[in-house]
Formats: structure tokens, sequence, C-alpha cells
């Protein structure tokens, strides 16, 4: 059962961190939270299962429930969800604000910790999740009485099909269901169904998610990884940033206006890029490399490696290219989401 009291100081420590040191204890605190009321050790059962979506792969609860690990990104995530909210009840002073948040997992971890500081009267929350392990668990979790003033629904669909219900604004849509690289899981799709839903001045979270193509040596990138010291190859978020190849464009951004609603009819390629001349010499940087930048909201950003969702991925090697050779990338979801390579006069 949701208990509302223990959450309010854990809330204030999110809102007011402004380190990567605070961030990251915030997050700890609140890990420590949602595991009083979740066992992770689970195997061989639901909570390990994935479902496939027509956009990507749904993950398994227990992955879902491991998300809030993810500090940064649990934590900025909910600062820029929080002033999101504050500056739509501003935009909106008459209305009751309706947030939709698309794949919410078992604890709506990106949403149920500001609750304490929301007011009730003013916010309607659905919370949709394909997974009915998940959605199970939820519903148990937030039949508390302690949530009895707050309008909050669940639903068990598909939110790269899911239709908001046509008679009410749809205000604010929250959606973390990505890998890095946009590969693997369905952002791209869930964003091109939800994001033309939202009313002209609503706000899609994340605000925008930028790709952009480098040559680098891939082992040299800073990369987060599970069971290391987090940021431990990282100094500072301005560290982070710092890319070891060089940038050769910018491939695309995936935002509410530029959400891919109709390019996604075609999911063998939902994106293809211009073609690129490859390099001559590129012995200190033999990879083609994508890397991912996300816009939480206003200031709230993920830069490189600082989570797990803006680790680089690498596509290719330039070994495997002959010099001046063109290529381009494409982006397909036809099962899962992935990057590949066309080789010109080879396709
Ligand atoms: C990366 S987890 C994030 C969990 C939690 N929202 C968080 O941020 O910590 C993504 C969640 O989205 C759900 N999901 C993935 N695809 C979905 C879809 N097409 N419709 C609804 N939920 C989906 C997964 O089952 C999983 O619970």
């Amino acid at each position: 059962m949701f208990f509302i009291n223990p959450l309010k100081p854990i809330c204030k420590l999110i809102l007011e961190s402004s380190t990567v040191d605070s961030e990251c204890a915030a997050a700890d605190e609140l890990n420590l939270y949602f595991k009083n009321y979740f066992t992770l050790s689970s195997t061989g059962n639901d909570f390990n299962k994935e479902l496939m979506t027509k956009g990507g792969i749904a993950i398994s609860m227990k992955e879902a429930a491991f998300c809030v690990e993810d500090r940064l990104r649990t934590i900025r995530f909910i600062k820029g969800i929080y002033t999101a909210i504050q500056e739509l009840i501003i935009r909106f002073p008459n209305d009751n604000i309706n947030i939709l948040y698309a794949g919410c997992g078992p604890f709506a971890t990106l949403i149920t910790p500001l609750l304490p500081y929301l007011s009730p009267h003013k916010i309607s929350i659905t919370l949709l999740e394909i997974n009915p392990i998940s959605v199970e668990f939820i519903q148990q979790w937030m039949g508390s009485p302690d949530l009895k003033d707050y309008n909050i629904s669940i639903i068990n669909a598909d939110a790269t099909t899911y239709r908001f219900p046509d008679d009410q604004p749809l205000h604010l849509v929250i959606t973390e269901t990505m890998f890095n690289g946009l590969v693997r899981e369905p952002q791209l799709a869930v964003t091109a169904n939800l994001a033309t839903q939202l009313h002209k001045y609503g706000i899609l979270i994340p605000e925008s998610i930028n790709l952009s193509l480098a040559y680098s040596s891939f082992g040299n990138e800073p990369y987060l990884k599970h069971d290391l010291p987090i940021y431990n190859n990282i100094e500072s978020e301005s560290a982070g940033q710092k890319k070891y190849g060089i940038t050769i464009d910018e491939l695309f951004k995936l935002n509410k206006d530029n959400n891919f609603s109709e390019s996604i009819t075609n999911p063998t390629e939902v994106f293809v890029s211009k073609w690129y001349e490859a390099p001559e010499s590129f012995t200190d940087y033999p990879d083609v490399c994508i890397y991912t930048d996300i816009t939480i909201f206003k200031e709230q950003r993920l830069g490189l490696a600082s989570s797990y969702i803006t680790n680089p991925i690498c596509v290719h090697s330039l070994y495997n290219l002959f010099p001046k050779q063109y290529f381009r990338l494409v982006y397909s979801i036809t099962n899962e989401p992935i990057w590949h390579i066309e080789k010109k006069g080879s396709c």
C-alpha cells in the first residue's frame, strides 16, 4: 500500500537537489522507499517477461522497477515534470491539468514522488502501461486511502495506439520508454501516437531527444555501466559532455512537433540520413557512433553518459568501409528499433 508521508522528505530532497551528488543521494532515498514495497529477487516468472509492441520491446516489470537506479535520469525527469506541471497550471488557470504517463511501470516512478507536492484538486493522472503484471502491481499499490483525494486512473493498454478521450484536453504527456540511441524500446512509436493528441499549448516530456552522428573511438567514450561506481568515468557534467571523436551531423530531434507520426507508416525506414563520405584517415576515431542528448524540460537535461539512456552507441566500423565510400544511416522499427548502415551501390 502506498503511503504518502514518507515520500514528503524524499520529494523535498529531489526538488532541492542541485548538484550531481545531491541528485544521486535523493535517488538513493527514493530507491529505498520503493524497495520497501517490492522484492526484486524474483526470477523465472512473469516479473521477467518482456512484451513485443508495434514499435519496440516493452521491458519486464523487474527491469522497469530497476529504472529508478538510473539516478540522474530519475531525479531530472521528476524535477522537469514538477516544473512542467507548475507551468501548465499557469498556462491553464481554469483547467484541471490532465496528465498522461505512458509506460508508468510498477511504481509510476516519475510522478508518484511528486504527489505530496501536487494539489489533488488541480490534476488528473492517467497511468498507462502495457505489461499486465505492472498494472496489477500498481493497482494494488495505489489503492491506498492516502490517495483518495487524487484523481488517478490506471489503464492497461498499448501507448503506440491508445487514444486519450477526445472530450478532454491533454495537457501533459510523460513517456520514458527508451534505450540509448532510441534502439530496442518504442519511444518513437509512443511519441508519434501521443504527441499529436496533446493540446496546442500542452507539454511533452521529454521535450526533445536529439540524436547526432560522430566518428569516435567507442572504447574510450564515457559509458555509464552497472556495478561500477556510478559516474566514475565522468568527473562532472561538463566533462561528461566531452566527446572523444568528431561530431559529423545532427541526425534528428524527436519532440512535440517533430514527432514522426507520418513517417512511422513506413517502419522499415522511419528515418534515413543523407549520404556521408567515409574519411580516408580515421585511426583515432574508427567507429561510427550515435549520441543521445535529452532535454527533459527546460534546464533539466541528460548529456552523454550521465544516464544509461544517453550512453553512446556504436553502429559500424569505418574499417568496414572503403575510403571515400558513401554510406547513410537507416533507423527502422520493423521488429525492434535498430540502426544500420547502407552503403551506396550495395542497397
Ligand atoms: C523504461 S521503463 C520506465 C518505467 C518508469 N516509467 C520509469 O521511468 O522508471 C518503460 C515502461 O514502459 C512500458 N511500455 C513499453 N512500451 C509500452 C507501450 N507500447 N505501451 C505502454 N507501456 C509500454 C514498459 O512495460 C515499462 O514498464
